[in-house]
C-alpha cells in the first residue's frame, strides 16, 4: 500500500463509529454473524468509559486521533482496534457497541443487540484478581452482562430462535495479556508451567459458561508478543524482554491444547485460535513487507521509546502513523491492529488455526 490519503482514511473512520443509529436485524446479510467481543484493552470499544473511577481509560486525546473528527472513544488507539477491524471484514460498517453504551440508552439493550454486544475493558484479564485495583470489568462480570443480553433476547426472539441466533453468533475473546504482566510486576514465584495452567483453567471455566448460555463458535485471539512492546522493552536496554515473550508462547501452546480437548468434549463447538504471537513476532522481524518502519517506539508517549508514560495530551505525537506498530506504550496502532485482525479473519493454518475466523463463521 502507497502512503494513506488521509481523505479515505476519515471515510473509512466515518464509516467505523458506533452510534446511535441501532441497526436492525432485518439489516443483516445472511453471512453476517453477530459477534461478542470479550477480553481487555486490545478489543476495548469504549466500555471502561463508562465505569466511573476506572483507572484504565483511553478517552482523552491524542487517543482517536485518526477517527472520524480526532475523536477519543476509549479505544486505546489512533484510530480502530482489532475488534472494529473484524466487525468491518465482516461485513459491519461499525463495531458491536459497549454493552455499557447500550445500557445508557433507554432502549439500547432492547434494539442494539443484533449484530452483537462488546464487553472487552481494558486492564481486565484471565484471573479475576487481574485488573482489580484498575476498576475494570473482569471476565465473569463481562459474561455477566452477556447473561442480560441473553435474556433480552430471550425476551423478544423467544428461547428457541435466541438458541438459534447465539449458536450462529461469533464469540470473540482477547486476554491473557494482563495476567503475565501482573505476575512479573508482582514478581511472582509461582513456576511459569504452574501459572500456565492456571490461566488454562480460568479459561475453560469461562469457555464452559459461555457455551452453557449458549455460544458455540469461539474465536479466540491469543497473547501477543508482550515483551516486545514499548513498556517491556524498557526492562531489556530497548530490546524485547525475553522472558515474558516466553510465558506468550507457552500460554499459547497451552490454549492450543486446551482448545483442542474442549471442542472434543463440548457438543457443536468450534472454534479459531489466533497465534497472535507469531502473526506480530513475523511482522516485528521483518516489518519492511508490510510498510512498518518503526517496531519498538510507541508513536505516543513520554520518554525513552515514548514507553515511561501514556499517551495522553502533553505526549510527544509522532507523524508517520502508519508507519509504526505500537501506538502507545501497550498497544498496536490502528494500521497494526488491521493487519492482524486481516491475519485472523483470512489468514493461514500458520497464523490462525485450524480454521480462520471467516471459516469459523460459515461452518453450520
Ligand atoms: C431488556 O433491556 C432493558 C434495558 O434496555 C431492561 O430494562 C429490560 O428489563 C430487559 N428485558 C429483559 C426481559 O431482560
Ligand atoms: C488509580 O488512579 C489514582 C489516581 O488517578 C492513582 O493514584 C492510583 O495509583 C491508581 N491506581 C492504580 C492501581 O493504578
Ligand atoms: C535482551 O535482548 C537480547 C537481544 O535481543 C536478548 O538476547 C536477551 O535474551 C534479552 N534479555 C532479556 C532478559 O530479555
Ligand atoms: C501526561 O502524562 C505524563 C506522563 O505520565 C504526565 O506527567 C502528565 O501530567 C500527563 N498530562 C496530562 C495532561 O494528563
Amino acid at each position: 500500500m502507497k502512503k494513506m490519503c488521509p481523505f479515505s482514511l476519515l471515510i473509512l473512520l466515518a464509516l467505523s463509529i458506533y452510534g446511535p443509529n441501532l441497526i436492525n436485524a432485518d439489516a443483516l446479510g445472511p453471512t453476517q454473524p453477530p459477534i461478542f467481543i470479550l477480553g481487555d484493552s486490545t478489543a476495548d470499544v469504549g466500555t471502561n468509559s463508562y465505569i466511573p473511577d476506572c483507572n484504565a481509560t483511553a478517552n482523552f486525546p491524542h487517543n482517536g486521533i485518526d477517527f472520524v473528527k480526532s475523536r477519543p472513544t476509549g479505544r486505546f488507539s489512533n484510530g480502530l482496534n482489532s475488534a472494529d477491524h473484524l466487525a468491518r471484514l465482516f461485513g459491519y460498517n461499525s463495531s458491536p457497541p459497549p454493552f455499557l453504551f447500550l445500557h445508557s440508552l433507554k432502549y439500547g439493550l432492547q434494539s442494539g443487540i443484533y449484530r452483537g454486544v462488546n464487553f472487552a475493558s481494558g486492564g481486565s484479564g484471565l484471573l479475576d484478581e487481574t485488573g482489580l485495583q484498575l476498576n475494570v470489568l473482569n471476565l465473569p462480570q463481562q459474561i455477566n452482562q452477556f447473561v442480560t443480553v441473553r435474556r433480552n433476547l430471550t425476551a423478544a426472539l423467544g428461547p428457541e430462535l435466541t438458541e438459534a441466533f447465539l449458536a450462529r453468533s461469533l464469540f470473540c475473546i482477547s486476554t491473557g495479556s494482563n495476567d503475565i504482566f501482573v505476575y512479573f510486576k508482582t514478581r511472582s514465584t509461582m513456576p511459569k508451567e504452574e501459572f500456565i495452567n492456571l490461566l488454562m483453567e480460568a479459561y475453560e471455566n469461562h469457555i464452559k459458561t459461555l457455551y452453557s448460555l449458549g455460544a458455540r463458535k469461539f474465536g479466540i485471539i491469543s497473547v501477543p508478543p508482550i515483551g516486545c512492546c514499548p513498556a517491556n522493552r524498557l526492562l531489556n536496554g530497548t530490546r524485547c524482554f525475553e522472558p515474558m515473550n516466553d510465558f506468550a508462547r507457552c500460554f499459547h501452546s497451552a490454549l492450543d491444547k486446551l482448545m483442542c480437548k474442549l471442542s472434543s468434549e463440548l457438543h457443536g463447538m468450534k472454534y479459531a485460535l489466533g497465534d497472535t504471537y507469531k502473526m506480530t513476532i513475523d511482522v516485528i522481524d521483518n516489518p519492511r513487507p508490510f510498510h512498518f518502519k518503526n517496531v519498538d517506539t510507541a508513536c505516543c508517549g513520554h520518554g525513552t521509546l515514548n514507553a515511561e508514560g501514556i499517551c495522553n495530551a502533553t505526549a510527544s505525537l509522532c507523524s508517520d502513523r502508519r508507519q509504526y506498530i505500537f501506538w502507545d506504550l501497550f498497544h498496536p496502532t490502528h494500521a497494526a491492529a488491521r493487519l492482524a485482525a486481516n491475519t485472523l479473519y483470512g489468514g493461514p493454518t500458520l497464523y490462525v488455526s485450524p480454521i480462520n475466523f471467516a471459516q469459523l463463521a460459515a461452518e453450520n
